[in-house]
């Protein structure tokens, strides 16, 4: 089979097409034909060797795909030959999913909403697992208000889909180029107070003003001076939610000051625990996910199909991530 490799941990010149054996089937497989593949920015700092490449053993990387079953181990029962299927893979598959088949434990997979592409399916497992996570643990509800940090990347996107879902209207969220705001406001649904320009002199203060106080949730999925500006937008008895980095000690302060709770989302947590059980709980948020597209309570996320399995695809896909000039989600397709 096709697969992108990469060869040693450094720049995107490292990733090299290979052919490869098609890989087995383990008792609790199953094996798919990737069709679309989604990239996400935790590929490129595993291309870089970062700490997010410690769990990580293939040296093909990816961790979103869409695909059809081709084959389904004896464990693996509950799925047919010639299903759609999409899944997060994470570190448990036979690979990385810049390839043309795969084999993971079947806990990882869950049935394709059928008003879905495969390009747009392949779009949604790490991106709309983590905004789930970070809407779930800020314990929010439709009265009350939220400040996403980063709206209209991959995982803001989904965010917004499922705030909206949810009945939440008291929503900012920033967008720090006219391409970022005009895909929240075409995309998302959102209108334009609902935005603000984070480059824009006293960002937190406009924050605060465009809501009228303090929100009750705030998710950061950017870090760093972000999370800083997150943590003093954060209401007494409120709700921090990160996916991105721990607060600094004058951040905590802010907390403390606050009553604050700080939530770390880490959405491969399930992942690293030795237990099927535990990986089951990808399956139960995919098929939940599948049920409001399927039901048209969340709609086709928006996605920019960057071209075939290719080095040159997956180059091109990191390069806009890195330079954090994505809206929505790249996808590469493999047919
Ligand atoms: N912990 C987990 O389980 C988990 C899971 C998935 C992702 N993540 C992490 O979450 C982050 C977001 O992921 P993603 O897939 O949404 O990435 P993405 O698609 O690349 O989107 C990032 C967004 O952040 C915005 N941005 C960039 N710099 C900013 C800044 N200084 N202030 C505010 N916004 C800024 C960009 O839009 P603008 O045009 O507005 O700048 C961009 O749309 C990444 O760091 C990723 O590694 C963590």
């Amino acid at each position: 089979m096709k697969a992108i490799v990469l060869d040693a941990y450094g720049g995107s010149d490292k990733f090299r097409l290979a052919d490869l054996p098609i890989p087995p089937l383990r008792g609790g497989d199953v094996r798919i034909k990737v069709r679309s593949i989604s990239f996400n920015p935790v590929d490129y700092q595993i291309r870089k060797g970062g700490p997010e490449s410690a769990p990580v053993t293939s040296p093909i990387l990816g961790m979103d795909i869409s695909g059809t079953i081709e084959a389904v181990g004896d464990d693996a029962l509950a799925f047919r030959v010639g299903e759609d299927v999409f899944g997060y893979i994470g570190t448990l598959g036979s690979s990385g999913a810049y390839a043309e088949y795969i084999s993971v434990p079947a806990e990882l997979v869950a049935r394709k909403p059928s008003l879905l592409t495969h390009d747009q399916a392949a779009a949604v497992p790490v991106a709309a697992i983590t905004a789930s996570l970070a809407l779930e643990k800020g314990k929010l509800d439709a009265s009350r208000s939220l400040f996403v940090a980063g709206g209209a990347g991959g995982v803001g996107t989904f965010v917004m889909m499922l705030a909206r879902q949810q009945g939440i209207e008291r929503l900012v969220t920033t967008a720090g180029s006219p391409q970022s705001r005009a895909y929240l406001i075409e995309k998302c649904d959102l209108v334009d107070k609902q935005i603000l320009n984070y480059r824009d002199g006293d960002f937190v203060a406009q924050a605060l003003g465009r809501n009228g106080g303090a929100f009750d949730q705030v998710i950061d999925l950017v870090g760093g001076v972000m999370l800083s500006a997150c943590c003093q937008l954060v209401a007494i008895d409120g709700h921090l939610v990160s996916v991105t980095d721990p607060p600094s000690p004058t951040d905590f302060e802010f907390l403390f000051r606050r009553n604050a709770s700080f939530h770390p989302v880490g959405s491969n947590a399930y992942m690293l625990a030795e237990d099927p059980t535990s990986w089951r709980k990808y399956q139960d948020r995919l098929a939940a996910l599948a049920r409001l597209f399927e039901s048209g309570e969340l709609r086709p996320p928006h996605v920019s199909n960057l071209g075939s399995l290719s080095v040159e695809t997956v180059r091109h896909a990191h390069e806009l991530l890195e330079r954090s000039a994505v809206q929505g989600k790249l996808v590469m397709s493999c047919d």
